[in-house]
């Protein structure tokens, strides 16, 4: 199916090969290194991350490229290559602008189900509210939301996904799972009409996070996925997560293709000016 459509009727796309078997070998040591460091101090946060956390925000931070900036520049080429930016491209009709980059990692000890959820649950916490602004996210087509990038490193198949969620209002069944009784049904594995995304090493899927979805973190399947969070560059989300002043440090881009830099320093116009100011949250779009 075209991408676009499948975007728009199913909210997610597989696009295959979008890392080459040369780009993974030289990614995985360094993602494993900033993944390693990151249980020592998490530099946003300034303490190690949670043991046994699935995700890390920010493998982009330069504290852990101190001593080999050349690994910071890997991370930035890999995050704006052509085959990152292409399909979201299309999908969104304009420019992707960058909000974040990720890392998903399968656990060390303890394995969870993850748990059936949309986006929009975190934004508005009360179900009625949420209901509410749902339809916002629909018709706004993508503007003031974002889509998630994962591109496994090593095949996976842990992301699912609702086809079409993104598009309307949980069904009975789909309620009784993500939030009736108090969300405790969410980690449910009889969600009607789940797909399980199949990826191998170095594929990717995108998906539109408003509609149902959840990973899965088992400590016997390994997962080393590298995520792109994006959004339209005329819709930008300005949160906690696009508070990046580290854009600003001088030569933080040194090393990535002057063809790819353009993507991150569209980055920088939109919110340099916040981040110099040092001034707090504000919303400015979405
Ligand atoms: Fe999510």
């Amino acid at each position: 199916m075209d991408p676009v459509r499948q975007w728009r009727e199913q909210g997610y796309v597989v696009v295959r090969k979008v890392f080459d078997a040369e780009r993974i070998a030289r990614l995985l040591p360094i993602v494993e290194d900033v993944w390693r460091r990151s249980q020592v101090r998490e530099p946003t946060a300034g303490v190690p991350s949670p043991p046994d956390a699935p995700v890390l925000f920010h493998c982009n931070h330069p504290e852990y490229f101190a001593d080999d900036r050349s690994r910071l520049a890997e991370v930035l080429s890999a995050g704006s290559a052509e085959r990152v930016l292409d399909v979201p491209r299309r999908l969104f009709g304009e420019e992707p602008l960058f909000r974040s980059f990720s890392l998903w990692f399968s656990p060390e000890r303890v394995s969870t189900d993850g748990h059936w959820h949309r986006d929009t649950q975190f934004l508005f916490p009360q179900e009625a509210e949420e209901r509410a602004r749902f339809p916002g996210f629909i018709d706004s087509d993508f503007g003031g939301s974002s889509a998630q990038f994962q591109i496994a490193l090593v095949a996976s198949d842990d992301v699912e996904y609702v086809p079409g969620s993104h598009g309307r209002w949980d069904t009975p069944a789909e309620n009784a799972i993500r939030r009736a009784d108090g969300a405790k049904h969410w980690r449910s594995n009889a969600m009607p009409g789940a797909v399980r995304v199949a990826l191998e090493a170095g594929d990717g899927v995108i998906f539109n996070p408003m509609g149902l979805h959840r990973g899965r973190y088992h400590v016997d399947k390994l997962r080393r996925t590298f995520m792109a969070t994006l959004t339209k560059t005329s819709a930008p989300l300005q949160d906690h997560f696009v508070r990046q002043p580290w854009f600003l440090d001088p030569g933080y881009l040194d090393g990535v293709p002057p063809a790819q830099r353009a993507f991150y320093e569209r980055f920088i116009v939109h919110f340099g000016d916040w981040w110099r100011a040092g001034s707090p949250l504000e919303s400015k779009a979405g």
